[in-house]
C-alpha cells in the first residue's frame, strides 16, 4: 500500500496519540505531512523554525542506509536563532508509507516516565493501524462474499461447501494471525527487566522451534557463551530470536545450516544469526522491516515479524540490522546492551 487520502487520515490518527512533535516521511525521504501543520498543539511552544524547515538538520543526523528508512533513535543538538543550543531525540521508524520521526527534547527525556514508554509504544501500533486496516479488509471482503455465496445455493454440493469453509478457514486465521501478534505487542508495562545470559533467550526461542519440529532438518551451530550478559526481557528477546531462527527456517525451506553467534561488542553483546538459504534481494532489504511487507504466500506471513522485533530490540536500546557479507544466505545482527541503558 503506497500513500494516499487514507494515509493522511491514518496521520492525523498518529499525531493524535504521539505526545512529541512528528514528521511522516515518503519512501524517498521528502516531508509528507508534519504534526504542527495539522494543528496538533505541541507539548512545548516551539519558536521559528518550522518542523518542516528543520527536517533536513534532523535526517542529516540519521544513520543507516538509506537513512530516512532506518529504524533508530539518535541525540542531536540544535543551534537557536536566540543561539541557544537544543538536544533533542529523533526516533524513526518505518511505516508502510515510509517513516515516522518523532522529535523529543532532552528535557522531557531526562523525566521519561512508564506512560511515556506506553506512549511511545502505542505510536508504535498507531503505524500500523494504517496497515492492520489494509490487511484485514481482503480477507473479511472474502469471508463476506464466501458467507453470500453459500447462502444463496439453497442445498450446497459438498464440493461448494468444502471449497466455501476452506475459504473461510484461511480468511478467519489470517486475520487471527494478525491480531494475535498485534495484542502481544500491545501489552506494556509489566514486562520486568533484568540481567541475564542471552543464552537464556535464544535457548528459549530454540525450544520452540524443537517442539514445532523445525529444527529436524536443519544442521545447528550454536557456540554457547555464558559470559555474554545482557539488560532486558527474556521473554520479549526470545521472541525476537524465535522470529529470527523462523525467518531463516522458512527461507531454506525447512533445511539448511542455522548458526547463531555471539560477539563481545564491549558494552554491548552481538548475536549473529545466519542461514544458508538464497539470501535477500535488494528489493527486498529495502522494505523489510515495513509493517506488513511479506514476500511469502497469503497464510504463512503476516509480514509483522521484523518490525515488531526491530521495535522490541530498540525499545531494549540496541538494533537489530541485516548484515551486508558476500557469504550466501542471510545473516542478522541483534546488538544489546550489557547494562541498563
Ligand atoms: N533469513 C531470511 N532469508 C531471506 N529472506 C528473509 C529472511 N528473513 C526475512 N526475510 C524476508 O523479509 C520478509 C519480512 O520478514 P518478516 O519476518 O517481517 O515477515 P514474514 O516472515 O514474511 O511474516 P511473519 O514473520 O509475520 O510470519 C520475509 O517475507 C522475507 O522475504
Ligand atoms: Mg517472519
Amino acid at each position: 500500500m503506497r500513500a494516499n487520502h487514507a494515509s493522511f487520515d491514518v496521520f492525523d490518527a498518529v499525531f493524535a496519540v504521539i505526545p512529541w512533535p512528528a514528521l511522516m516521511l515518503g519512501h524517498d525521504g521528502a516531508v509528507m505531512l508534519t504534526s504542527e501543520e495539522v494543528g496538533v498543539p505541541a507539548a512545548r511552544p516551539e519558536p521559528p523554525p518550522s518542523l518542516r524547515e528543520r527536517a533536513g538538520h534532523y535526517i542529516a543526523a540519521l544513520r543507516g542506509e538509506p537513512p530516512w528508512l532506518t529504524p533508530q533513535e539518535v541525540d542531536t543538538t540544535r543551534a537557536l536563532p536566540s543561539g541557544e543550543e537544543v538536544q533533542e531525540r529523533i526516533i524513526l521508524r518505518r511505516t508502510d508509507w515510509g517513516a515516522c520521526l518523532i522529535v523529543m527534547a532532552q528535557t522531557e527525556l531526562r523525566q521519561l516516565t512508564g506512560a511515556d514508554i506506553q506512549a511511545a509504544r502505542l505510536a508504535a501500533l498507531g503505524f500500523m493501524v494504517a496497515g492492520v486496516c489494509h490487511e484485514i479488509s481482503n480477507p473479511l471482503t472474502s469471508l463476506h462474499s464466501v458467507v453470500q455465496l453459500l447462502r444463496s445455493e439453497k442445498r450446497p454440493d459438498d464440493r461448494v461447501l468444502e471449497k466455501g469453509l476452506s475459504s473461510i478457514e484461511s480468511s478467519v486465521k489470517k486475520i487471527l494471525d494478525i491480531s494475535r501478534r498485534l495484542v502481544m505487542f500491545s501489552r506494556v508495562g509489566e514486562e520486568p527487566r533484568s540481567q541475564f545470559a542471552v543464552d537464556v533467550a535464544i535457548d528459549e526461542a530454540l525450544q520452540v522451534m524443537r517442539q514445532e519440529k523445525l529444527l529436524d532438518r536443519i544442521e545447528l551451530q550454536w557456540s554457547t557463551d555464558a559470559s555474554a550478559l545482557v539488560f532486558g526481557n527474556t521473554g520479549q528477546l526470545s521472541e525476537v530470536f524465535l522470529n529470527l531462527f523462523l525467518n531463516a527456517a522458512q527461507a531454506m525451506d525447512g533445511s539448511g545450516s542455522l548458526s547463531i553467534r555471539t560477539v563481545d561488542a564491549g558494552n554491548s553483546v552481538q548475536v549473529i544469526v545466519s542461514d544458508s538459504g538464497p539470501g535477500i534481494s535488494e528489493a527486498v532489504l529495502a522494505r523489510m522491516f515495513e509493517p506488513f511487507f511479506t514476500t511469502k504466500p497469503t497464510g504463512q506471513g503476516t509480514g509483522l515479524g521484523l518490525a515488531i522485533s526491530s521495535e522490541i530490540v530498540l525499545e531494549h536500546g540496541g538494533t537489530l540490522k541485516v548484515e551486508r557479507s558476500p557469504a550466501p544466505g542471510a545473516s542478522f545482527c541483534v546488538e544489546l546492551p550489557r547494562e541498563r541503558p
